[in-house]
């Protein structure tokens, strides 16, 4: 390419990819450079402008290690997490939705039918039940339910310096295809904001409060796993979560009931789960 302007720049640079060989690197590549450069056209950022920015992706690279992914929640602050979740994960038919898996996933203790998972936080006592079913209602026995939550503080056990397992739990559904566990309440919580994801955050003028949630990790023999959350209904942040995962059909409400092991007060939820059969 000898003519470099505005005009021919796009095609130049695209037909030096004329030389990909796999056949997905092209098209990803080529889409990616066609859009940033009409980006770069339509705003004519300054040298000043565009230093700020890769000096902002450098700062988002040094912030991830083991434990904390700062470019997975840039990606999840701008709805594109989601938005690749739900591209991948289209509803056929009646089955319960997803939404993201988040970055607080972690082995989890295995537990039997109505075990308490909430062992070194308090809060107001939950009772969550429900059935895995198929699309025509038939009950899944045996499948496995993954579930994770953070607790009244807003923090996640793998966000602690003291590497205590809590709030988690993995059980089977039982010949009915219900499970049940205790928990705690959850409340709602911010995103980690002490990074540069958390400037960009301020700067749009946005707060980084996900709603109440429980995670949940589905997966039955025959059928296609399932990761996603239940909402707390009447949550504060369910129509503004930071992270754009909210899905109307995921929001359950908190209701007042009876804990018949020990007659005490609590809240209950009852959240069940239909899986599209794998192809
Ligand atoms: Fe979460």
């Amino acid at each position: 390419m000898r003519d470099f302007n505005e005009i021919t720049a796009t095609e130049g640079v695209l037909k030096s990819f004329d030389s990909i060989e796999n056949k997905r690197v092209k098209v990803l590549m080529g889409s990616i450079v066609k859009h940033l450069h009409e980006v770069v056209k339509e705003t004519e950022p300054t040298f000043e402008e565009w230093l700020k920015a890769i000096e902002f992706l450098t700062r988002t690279g040094q912030k991830c290690d083991e434990r904390r992914q700062e470019f997975i929640l840039f990606s999840d602050v701008l709805g594109i997490s989601m938005l690749i979740d739900t591209i991948n994960n289209r509803k056929n038919n009646n089955e319960t939705e997803s939404t993201v898996l988040g970055p607080f996933h972690a082995p989890a203790p295995d537990i039997r039918f109505g075990d308490n998972i909430a062992h070194h936080v308090k809060g107001e006592k939950c009772l969550v039940k429900g059935k895995v079913s198929d699309i025509n209602g038939k009950v899944i026995p045996d499948a496995i339910v993954d579930v994770w939550q953070s607790g009244p503080d807003g923090l996640y056990d793998v966000q602690k310096e003291n590497n205590v397992v809590d709030l988690r739990g993995k059980m089977k559904t039982n010949n009915n295809g219900e499970y049940f566990f205790k928990t705690v309440k959850p409340q709602f919580y911010p995103v980690p904001t002490d990074g540069p994801v958390g400037e960009i955050l301020n700067l749009m003028g946005r707060h980084p409060f996900r709603p109440a949630h429980i995670h949940f990790m589905i997966k039955a023999e025959g059928y296609v796993d399932l990761t996603t959350h239940v909402f707390i209904d009447g949550d504060p942040y369910l129509d503004s979560d930071t992270v754009f995962a909210v899905k109307e059909s995921l929001i359950r409400k908190l209701n007042d009931a009876i804990d018949l092991d020990d007659n005490t007060q609590c809240k209950e939820l009852t959240f069940d789960i239909i899986l599209e059969k794998k192809i």
